[in-house]
């Protein structure tokens, strides 16, 4: 099936059409700035134009970055608070007359890891935890999504930990790999501490430079980079697609 996959993200919106048989993508990805502030008649704008650059007249999966339940945001997370209640699948369609589907992004980068990526082989309990503007996580036992787990939103010292350990604090904070590697340690023993995974897959954007930090993570589970890098999040929002219609 031909389902154009979009990734709605703290500082950028992405999208490309993929063939979700062969994982293909049937052209290459357009990327749009997130609008700030990330309001829903701002971000549908964006989404519009994505659709517009491909001119495009079929499904639509999308990945969003918030709790996302039946197509619903649940929450807001680091989008414009007007977004909690919104149901976005049906604003989509309204707005541009295209079949959608909506589900949470890291559960979407997720899919398309462990369908296609580096968990293709992996059983048992997955965590996939992509490291951006927030903290994100996908789990997966035995290869079916657990959806809307939100470890990024653990406290820690009052706050969600991701406020302490994403890799935007990390720029914002000017902090080392070795600092910031400490954080993210505690977020990785704050997550054992609910459930224990079998296997870590590291995304985002930082994952590419995991020789950097690795040394200064003491977790015992294993812990491998993603491997589809910034092509999960559009090929998971389009297998969203088919995993919500079959
Ligand atoms: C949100 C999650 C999202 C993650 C990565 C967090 O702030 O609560 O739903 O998956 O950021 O975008």
């Amino acid at each position: 099936m031909h389902i154009l996959g979009i990734d709605v993200g703290g500082t950028g919106i992405k999208g490309a059409p993929i063939n979700t048989e062969t994982q293909e993508f049937l052209e290459d990805r357009f990327r749009v700035p997130t609008p700030k502030p990330a309001k829903p008649k701002d971000v549908v704008a964006s989404i519009k134009e994505i659709i517009a650059h491909f001119n495009w007249t079929g499904p639509v999966g999308i990945g969003f970055p918030t709790v996302v339940k039946n197509g619903k945001a649940m929450a807001y997370s680091n989008m414009h608070k007007s977004w909690k209640g919104v149901q976005i699948d049906n604003l989509i369609t309204k707005e541009t007359g295209l079949d959608c589907t909506v589900i949470n992004d890291a559960d979407a980068a997720g899919l398309a890891e462990v369908y296609y990526g580096a968990g293709k082989d992996i059983k048992g309990l997955i965590a996939v935890i992509t490291i951006g503007t927030g903290i994100g996580s996908g789990l997966f036992y035995n290869g079916k999504l657990i959806p809307n787990f939100e470890l990024g939103h653990i406290r820690y010292k009052k706050k969600p930990i991701e406020k302490y350990a994403a890799n935007s604090v990390r720029k914002e904070e000017e902090l080392t790999y070795e600092k910031w590697a400490k954080r993210f340690n505690i977020f990785l023993k704050n997550v054992e501490l609910m459930c224990t995974p079998d296997q870590y897959i590291i995304g985002g954007g930082i994952s590419k430079h995991m020789e950097e930090f690795e040394g200064y993570l003491t977790t015992k589970i294993p812990i491998i980079p993603a491997q589809l890098k910034n092509h999960a999040g559009i090929l998971g929002a389009a297998l969203g697609y088919i995993d919500k219609n079959s």
